[in-house]
């Protein structure tokens, strides 16, 4: 039987690929063959990614792109035409949230955190999607939560967001199957990252997240890769819609 994880030849666009999970999975995808096109808001730290992969031996650009911005992602899919011709992967990573319990967070957090979540998914998929569609199929992976299951304090809009894109994964799945698009998420569980940094941070709150997840640990960004490298790959060429939770048991244990 073949089936096989190399990505040789293949062109990924990876959001928020500056830092944290979208930077480790930015390197993988380069490390497994791809060529990368890194975007974030912020343009030193996607340089730094894209000249990280050059250094390896890989291809990559970095492409300044606020996905809440309709123009911009216009300009980073014709970018990344430009440079490479195609898009086979698009990894939608980019997210923010607030801590702020309901009462607290304001409407301007909740349309930011809505926009970069959701909105930002949908707009970006959309645009590349139209052009797997000219090529003939390509994989989306975006990149969801444990949250996106079950309710929390202190995040439930980020939460809500993220439901709301682990809904736009099955739809998604369900209206571009025709054209060999699969789309698939991916869903860390508490991973230590700058996002996470005001939960982790705290000595005695990771004592009490830890004690609920099965595995003793929090998720390293280089955690969440293989997930992602295996729904880019040709493994996984009959999976579509479906979410991989990589929570070491999280919510195996809820
Ligand atoms: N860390 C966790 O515990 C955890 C758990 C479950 C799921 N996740 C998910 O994992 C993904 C990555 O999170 P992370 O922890 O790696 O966070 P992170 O370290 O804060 O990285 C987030 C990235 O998103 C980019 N970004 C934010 N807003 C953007 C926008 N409007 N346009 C373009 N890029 C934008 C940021 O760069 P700029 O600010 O430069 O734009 C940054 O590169 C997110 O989808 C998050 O929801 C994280």
């Amino acid at each position: 039987m073949d089936v096989h994880f190399d990505l040789s030849g293949k062109v990924a666009v990876v959001t928020g690929g500056g830092k944290g999970i979208g930077k480790a999975i930015a390197l993988a995808l380069a490390d497994a063959g791809a060529k990368l096109v890194v975007a974030a808001r912020t343009g030193a730290e996607i340089e730094a990614v894209a000249e990280e992969i050059r250094s390896r031996g890989g291809e990559a650009m970095a492409r300044v792109t606020d996905v809440t911005q309709s123009d911009q992602i216009q300009a980073l899919v014709e970018a990344a035409m430009e440079a490479f011709g195609r898009i086979d992967i698009l990894v939608n990573n980019a997210a923010r949230s607030f801590l702020r319990s309901l009462f607290d967070l304001r409407e301007d957090g909740f349309d930011k955190i809505f926009n970069t979540n959701v909105k930002g998914t949908f707009l970006l998929s959309r645009e590349v999607a139209k052009r797997m569609k000219d090529q003939g199929g390509g994989r989306i992976i975006n990149i969801t939560t444990v949250g996106a299951v079950r309710g929390g304090a202190l995040m439930g809009v980020y939460h809500a967001s993220k439901a709301a894109v682990k809904m736009l994964t099955m739809c998604m799945a369900t209206e571009w199957a025709p054209y060999n698009i699969l789309v698939n998420a991916v869903g860390p569980g508490l991973t230590r990252t700058h996002f996470s940094q005001p939960i982790w941070s705290n000595p005695e709150v990771e004592r009490q997240i830890v004690t609920r997840i099965p595995m003793g640990r929090l998720a390293e960004p280089e955690d969440i890769v293989g997930a992602v490298l295996f729904l880019c790959s040709d493994a996984a060429r009959f999976i579509t819609g479906q979410t991989i939770y990589v929570d070491g048991g999280t919510l195996a244990n809820t």
